[in-house]
């Protein structure tokens, strides 16, 4: 899984980071007591949120993830749980429940997505809301995506050039052993995209 390789994640926030989208789940939450994250990944959003008084409450599987959530300046105003919708009936009524970055797409069935909403649905109060984000098959994305045009070198954190493109991540200079392992979850993560550039 991806979002378990810790090289992978290392390159999650320079990959995706502040962005659009994120600034419209602050506004749509900003009538809301108590936002829960379902699939909060690296806590960005979950961060922000909890800057801005709400109570938070950040669900992933991935402990990889957790890790740089915990590591955020503001992490520990954010209640952090490892787990995934199994652990909705313990954290409390949500005013707002979120899953975003595409987290709806890592529910590969429709079985495995209804039992999901399913859950959220009893999380969160009456009347409130759940906010999640899908493909929009009819804008035919995949066409634009030429190696070519979505190549890019981005830094690390440590401080190393990484090649990143629809078609995996190489290092420059050398190439490691498991790399092709690491290309094929770049790829994978940038396929999580932005919601900027998912309305295309
Ligand atoms: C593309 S990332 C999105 C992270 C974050 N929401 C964002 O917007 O940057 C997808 C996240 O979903 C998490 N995930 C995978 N399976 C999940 C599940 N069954 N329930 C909840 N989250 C899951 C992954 O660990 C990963 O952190």
């Amino acid at each position: 899984m991806p979002y378990s390789d810790p090289r992978l994640v290392a390159l999650y926030d320079t990959l995706n980071p502040f962005a659009p989208d994120t600034a419209f789940y602050l506004a749509l939450a900003e009538t809301s007591g108590h936002v829960v994250d379902l699939g909060c990944g690296t806590g960005l959003l979950a961060c922000e949120l909890a800057k801005r008084g709400h109570r938070v409450t950040g669900i992933d599987p991935s402990p990889a993830m957790l890790r740089v959530a915990r590591s955020r300046p503001e992490s520990d105003r954010v209640t952090w749980i490892e787990g995934d919708a199994l652990a909705l009936p313990f954290v409390g009524a949500a005013d707002l429940l979120l899953m975003t970055g595409h987290v709806a797409q890592v529910f590969l069935d429709d079985a495995a997505l209804l039992a999901a909403l399913t859950a959220a649905r009893s999380a969160v109060r009456p009347g409130r809301r759940i906010a999640f984000e899908s493909r929009n098959p009819a804008a035919r994305a995949w066409e634009n995506r030429t190696p070519e045009r979505s190549m890019r070198r981005i830094e690390a954190p440590d401080g190393s050039v990484v090649e990143v493109g629809r078609n995996g991540a190489r290092s420059p200079t050398r190439r490691r052993p498991g790399a092709s392992r690491l290309r094929r979850a770049i790829a994978s993560c940038q396929s999580r995209g932005r919601a900027a550039s998912r309305k295309r």
